[in-house]
């Protein structure tokens, strides 16, 4: 073991991806993370391929310059549906993207009937068509695009749930279809996990990547020769091309990764005017 703080710069467009944070962090609890929200960019499900993948590409490459880190987690499943070539030709560590999880659900589904919940974008990309015909060609998947259910997401950060009667329309669709297991396929709804149990308590698998993302950066960590689960402290940096997100400091009480401290520059980024760089040492 060759390097004493391992650090994980984790991007997604928003506050979805503090819930690869979480995995990452009950597998490796002293993993410092750089968080790196394009949330003046927000949502991701409703943009153009071309921008998502030039905004993730030069924000990932500007962060890294201020914050060096051993590898990048791309924690946003619509960015890395498209953005994994581009970012691992313009960066030389390495990359670790998030996809729907089809492959699981469809060994854990008995009725073979899943449902697919992520970004508008992310439903109708050929990658999930590919996923799908490799990993679930048995399985019927209903597919729900919805950026309601991130913006929600988004803004529930610091009650972690949101109204269960607000997702009843949402969810229509998978209740028809009577599946048993749904694949959570934007990295936001973990976040509202509970919420999405009580709208749908028949389901039997709710399946996510957190863990599996965890696992890779383990591995990947391992191979580098970094020390992956010391005690004590560790700093963790959490930078946003926007606002800070409402209920960003009830989340790191949370996580147990005590006191933070907002400074409002985060120097690499030209990309947009607002910045924000909240420091958590912990
Ligand atoms: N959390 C993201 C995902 O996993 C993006 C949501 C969005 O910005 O539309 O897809």
């Amino acid at each position: 073991m060759t390097n004493l703080s391992p650090r994980v710069l984790l991007f997604d467009s928003g506050v979805g991806g503090l819930s690869i944070a979480e995995a990452i962090w009950r597998q490796m609890p002293a993993m410092q993370l750089s968080y790196l929200a394009d949330n003046a960019f927000f949502p991701y499900g409703d943009q153009p391929e071309k921008r998502v993948i030039e905004r993730c590409v030069t924000l990932v490459q500007k962060a890294l310059e201020d914050f060096p880190a051993d590898m990048v987690v791309i924690g946003c499943n619509t960015a890395s549906t498209v953005v994994l070539p581009s970012l691992r030709a313009a960066i030389s560590l390495p990359v670790v993207g998030v996809v729907p999880a089809i492959k699981p659900a469809a060994s854990l589904s008995r009725n073979r009937s899943i449902g697919l919940l992520a970004t508008p974008a992310t439903v109708d990309r050929p990658y999930i068509d590919r996923l799908i015909e490799e990993y679930a060609s048995d399985c019927q998947i209903v597919r729900v695009g919805s950026s309601d259910l991130v913006r929600m997401a988004e803004a529930s950060l610091e009650q972690g749930s949101v109204p269960v009667e607000g997702l009843r329309p949402i969810i229509e669709p998978f209740v028809q279809a009577k599946v048993d297991t749904v694949v959570l396929g934007c990295t936001h709804f973990p976040l509202v996990r509970s919420s999405l149990q009580q709208a749908m308590p028949e389901t039997l698998n709710w399946v996510d990547s957190g863990e599996a993302i965890a696992r890779r950066v383990q591995y990947l960590a391992e191979q580098q020769g970094v020390a992956v689960s010391l005690e004590g402290r560790a700093a963790h940096e959490l930078l946003f091309t926007g606002n800070e997100p409402v209920g960003l400091d009830a989340w790191i009480a949370r996580m147990g990764k005590g006191r933070c401290h907002l400074t409002t520059d985060f120097p690499g980024s030209q990309v947009t005017p607002r910045r924000g760089l909240i420091r958590s040492d912990g």
